[in-house]
């Protein structure tokens, strides 16, 4: 299998459940908490780690328990940190509302020493990214280092993946680095302006995607599964009852990229993306949700996509 290099964000999430969101100006009884590591970059790295692929993280951490935590839960998935502590600032944290009926969230993120990333933490990793099969990255650090990492990578012909979270408007300039994208709703939406809600406004975005440059988009739609281009709507496959949706999509993203870094072809990556964020949203908590290779293994055997 070929490695992975992921360039985003760790976050301590502070993971808060109720039994419905707060209203403004409320003070609202929880009913539980956990603290532990989050962050969209460094969840999809765990997760792709776990399923035994060489992963190879770069970021920027403060010096502080938070960065202990990153450090530590890299170590145990088997990921390799690039990385550049900064003393003077912090490790990023994220407060998470989990709604307990319906397992849905709201998430602001602080990513804190990894808001400087940019260019020149791509240049010093360049034998990192140009020796990757698969570059992915995400938008919780600056768009200049993601749009650095996915040059780099596009040149040195390194399939490039991104997961435009959190939403944002993009140029055409960026979205022609992307062999992959994987918008949900309402970034697809951030990007395109159109909101898919049905098969024809689907089909719409994703054929907008490629005319902007992209070469194979996939539109991420929650229970009703994973649209693939070329491929319509793979169906979501959840392996059990939902309690916390936090991280499906680097569950997904992660998956897709394993996949793909096994030679897979795009539709194989994306059911294998399905099956780790069915597990995940079966557990509480980010990273933690993450399966082993054997459980996305069995989770691909009884589904019959082996
Ligand atoms: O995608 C989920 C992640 O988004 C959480 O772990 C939180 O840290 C935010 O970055």
């Amino acid at each position: 299998m070929g490695r992975i290099a992921v360039l985003g964000v760790f976050v301590a999430d502070a993971v808060f459940r109720a039994e419905r969101m707060p209203r403004i100006g409320e003070t609202l009884l929880g009913t539980g908490f956990q603290l532990g590591p989050g962050g969209k970059g460094s969840n999809q790295a765990v997760a792709a780690g776990l399923q035994g692929a060489g992963v190879d993280m770069i970021t920027r951490l403060g010096r502080d328990t938070f960065a202990d935590m990153a450090l530590g839960v890299w170590a145990r998935a088997g990921v390799t940190p690039h990385v550049t502590q900064d003393p003077d600032s912090y490790t990023g944290a994220a407060q998470i509302f989990v709604d307990a009926a319906t397992g849905d969230n709201a998430i602001i993120v602080a990513p804190g020493a990894a808001s400087d990333l940019g260019p020149a933490d791509i240049d010093a990793n360049r034998a990192v990214i140009e020796g990757a099969a698969v570059f992915i990255t995400q938008l919780e650090q600056p768009l200049d280092a993601a749009r650095a990492g996915l040059a780099m990578a596009r040149a040195a012909g390194v399939a490039t993946l991104l997961n435009p979270a959190p939403g944002q408007a993009l140029d055409d300039d960026m979205l022609a680095l992307c062999d992959y994208i994987t918008p949900n709703e309402t970034e697809t939406q951030d990007i395109t302006g159109i909101l898919p809600q049905d098969d024809a406004s689907i089909a719409r975005a994703a054929e907008a995607l490629k005319a902007r440059g992209v070469r194979c988009p996939l539109i991420t739609l929650g229970a009703r599964g994973v649209f693939l281009d070329g491929h319509g709507i793979l169906p979501a496959r959840a392996a059990g009852a939902v309690v916390d949706t936090t991280g499906a999509g680097d569950a997904f993203n992660a998956g897709f990229a394993v996949g793909l870094a096994r030679g897979d072809s795009a539709e194989r990556a994306a059911r294998r993306g399905i099956i780790t964020a069915g597990i995940s949203i079966t557990r509480h908590g980010a990273a933690a949700a993450m399966p082993t290779a054997d459980e996305v293994q069995k989770g691909l055997e009884d589904a019959g996509w082996v």
